[in-house]
């Protein structure tokens, strides 16, 4: 398909655009269960960044899966096209020179391998928010989990369809015993020395 598009040389450069930002470009990807609390993290550190003059911005589910991707389902197939259309989406905006935040249950390793790939190992932070079937099904914030064992929603990762763990992320939040804020205070510490430009 892309064997006839040949680029065009724009002179303003990823280089330009990180140096007028004062920042490197970044993104961090959140994977975990639904209800496991990612946005929530996303959100804090998000903000702390943003206090400090970062270019940030978050995609999730909301202005994901209601926009671009709302043709796509939660079948295996549509779930590795969902985190491949945000994999590229992502790299637009780390061009753009921004820190990009993700947010995506993302249940499959090959294709959180996939967004390596993509947007190049340096580039990436995998945070694998660590919270127990059990305890999303307790908060069942959405009341998601609810409906997938009354049958009502199929394929609820956790429940009918599988979440293949991270073996070695960057940071994991294990929610359970850990706060909000440690939480986010370990991933801006862990980011921080990233985004600082030689
Ligand atoms: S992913 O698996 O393709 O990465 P994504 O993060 O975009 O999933 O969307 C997950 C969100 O959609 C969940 O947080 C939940 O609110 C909602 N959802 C609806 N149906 C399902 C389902 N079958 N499995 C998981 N999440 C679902």
């Amino acid at each position: 398909m892309s064997k006839h598009i040949i680029p065009h040389s724009y002179q303003i450069s990823n280089e330009d655009r990180m140096a007028s930002n004062k920042h490197n470009s970044l993104l961090i990807w959140f994977t975990g269960l639904s209800g496991s609390g990612k946005s929530t993290i996303a959100n804090v550190v998000e903000q702390k960044l943003f206090k400090k003059g970062i270019k940030t911005y978050t995609l999730d589910g909301d202005n994901i899966r209601k926009g671009i991707n709302n043709d796509l389902t939660f079948s295996p197939e549509d779930r590795t096209e969902n985190i491949r259309r945000i994999a590229e989406v992502s790299n637009l905006m780390l061009d753009a020179g921004l820190v990009v935040l993700a947010a995506f249950v993302s249940p499959y390793k090959k294709d959180r391998e996939n967004i390596r790939t993509i947007v190049k190992d340096v580039n990436f932070v995998e945070v694998y928010i660590n919270t127990s079937v059990d305890e999303c099904e307790r908060r069942d914030v959405k009341g998601l989990y609810k409906k997938a064992r009354a049958g009502e929603i199929k394929n609820m990762t956790g429940i009918s369809s599988p979440y293949e763990a991270p073996v070695n992320p960057d940071i994991e939040i294990k929610t359970e015993i850990e706060t909000v804020e440690d939480s986010v205070k370990r991933i801006v510490d862990f980011i921080t020395p990233k985004l600082l430009r030689q």
